[in-house]
């Protein structure tokens, strides 16, 4: 028997929690928490994930502004306003969508946001404390595994996790997540010899590489957590991930659904971390 990790309503009850959390903080602090977010360019699937942002704040009371920015806008431009946030007491959490145009380099501007503002986690500062095990800012879409994970009260210790894909989004901190909660942790990628072999050994299996249903049954050992962080679109339009949501139901004890399970948690954790910053700035 496979049971579904539920991420929609994991998200949901969570959000619920922290409207009620947030506006308590407002009337301690007489201050509501505020999140800047940053487009550059005008790529479809980004406006969609910064209007989805926008609609997930104002569902738990934070304020997001969103600063729309011509695909021309110049790296110094880009920095000034970066400067200017990090001066606002009133936003408490920045983040500049990703891809951003080529002109303009990722680092300078993801090191330019103030640790204390990178809701995203993705300041070498941030990066540096979750591979020192410190409290920081952490990236959403890694965090929201774990959280689904502690939600189905799965744990790590002493677990083997495979994990497939190396991005410095997903694999790479969710390597550190799992360690910090003493998985015995193998990371596979694209140049990996014999994968379905290393993969069938895990106890749970987290799939972040972007390839649509790479991961098939041969890949599922007989028991694990699948955790599938792909979205993919089909030609079609429909989403599918990275597993093989069939696969994964007949195989796992526990699988995450594609859509419905990964996606919903990444904003949520957005939202965990925006309020953590404000709670942060005023020592709450
Ligand atoms: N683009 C795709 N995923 C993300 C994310 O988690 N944060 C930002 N800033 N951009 C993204």
């Amino acid at each position: 028997m496979s049971t579904l990790i539920d991420g929609k309503a994991l998200a949901a009850k969570m959000r619920a929690q922290m409207g009620e959390e947030v506006e308590n903080l407002v009337k301690e602090t007489g201050k509501r928490p505020g999140l800047a977010v940053i487009l550059v360019g005008a790529d479809p699937a980004s406006q969609i994930y910064v209007r989805n942002k926008e609609k997930a704040c104002e569902s738990v009371g934070i304020l997001s502004t969103a600063h729309r920015l011509s695909a021309e806008t110049s790296e110094e431009e880009l920095l000034k306003l970066i400067d200017r946030l990090n001066e606002d007491p009133e936003i408490h959490g920045i983040l500049c969508q990703l891809p951003v145009p080529d002109h303009i380099c990722t680092d300078n501007i993801l090191q330019r946001i103030s640790p204390q503002k990178d809701v995203d986690g993705f300041h070498p500062i941030n990066v540096g404390n979750l591979v020192l095990g410190k409290e920081c800012l952490m990236p959403c879409t890694p965090a929201g595994v774990m959280e689904m994970l502690n939600a189905y009260n799965i744990d790590p210790e002493g677990q083997h996790c495979v994990i497939v894909g190396r991005s410095t989004l997903v694999g790479k901190p969710l390597i550190q997540m799992m360690l910090n909660k003493n998985a015995t942790v193998t990371v596979t990628h694209s140049r990996t010899r014999d994968l379905a072999s290393i993969c069938c050994q895990g106890d749970i299996l987290v799939a972040a590489v972007g390839v649509p249903e790479l991961i098939g049954r041969d890949h599922i050992k007989q028991g694990a957590v699948v955790i599938d962080v792909g979205i993919n679109r089909r030609e079609d339009g429909k989403l599918i991930g990275d597993v093989d949501g069939v696969a994964a139901a007949e195989v796992a004890s526990y699988y995450t659904p594609v859509a419905g399970g990964v996606g919903p948690m990444t904003i949520t954790m957005l939202l965990k971390n925006t309020i953590r910053a404000y709670k942060n700035a005023y020592g709450v």
